[in-house]
């Protein structure tokens, strides 16, 4: 049987250079286009959580994607971690460092209850500031992480020190 390392492998794009010179991407639309890709790495991704979390919350946009057909297999809800100005209630803010500036995340005040265990899922893990800034957002609301699941993590970038205390899973190391 094929490894999912196998998997993402033959069914992601390499893109040389992109988003600039040196930095080779590996683009996981294909996967999410698969059938049997999308629901294994979505299967994969949430295996180690199972029976521990109340709801997912999903990164905007890609974490969208896993977010929403990991709560629907579980029967759990999902939460929109959205980026700065798209939601139209109450929210907290927190503002992140990115390879180039900064960017904003937010959620609804009132969408997640405090001691609510969520699995945050999203596409990539590299310099950790997109998820760390979700597990910011969800702690202020009072939720505790119990965990982190990503398909790809990028070796070397220091994500999985950021998130230190918490527990990431991902599904391959590129
Ligand atoms: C990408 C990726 C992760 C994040 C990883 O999102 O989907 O969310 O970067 O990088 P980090 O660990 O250094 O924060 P991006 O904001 O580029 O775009 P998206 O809206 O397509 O998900
Ligand atoms: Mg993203």
């Amino acid at each position: 049987p094929e490894t999912i390392a196998e998997m993402l492998d033959r069914l992601s794009e390499i893109v040389p250079d992109y988003p600039s010179a040196g930095i080779s991407f590996k683009d996981l639309t294909p996967v999410f286009a698969d059938g049997q890709g999308l629901r294994r790495i979505v299967d994969e991704v949430i295996e180690p959580f199972r029976g521990q979390f109340d709801v997912i919350a999903g990164l905007e946009a890609r974490g969208f994607v896993l977010a929403a057909a990991g709560a629907y297999a579980t029967g759990t809800g999902m939460i929109t971690v959205r980026k700065a100005g798209k939601l139209p209630r109450e929210v907290f803010r927190d503002e992140y460092t990115l390879e180039y500036g900064t960017g904003t995340l937010e959620i609804h005040r009132d969408d997640v209850a405090p001691g609510t265990r969520v699995l945050i899922l999203d596409d990539v893990l590299a310099t950790g500031g997109t998820v760390g800034s979700a597990v910011r957002l969800l702690e202020l609301a009072g939720a505790e992480v119990i965990g982190v699941g990503v398909v790809l993590e990028l070796d070397g970038l220091g994500g999985r020190e950021k998130l230190d205390g918490h527990t990431v899973h991902s599904l391959q190391l590129v």
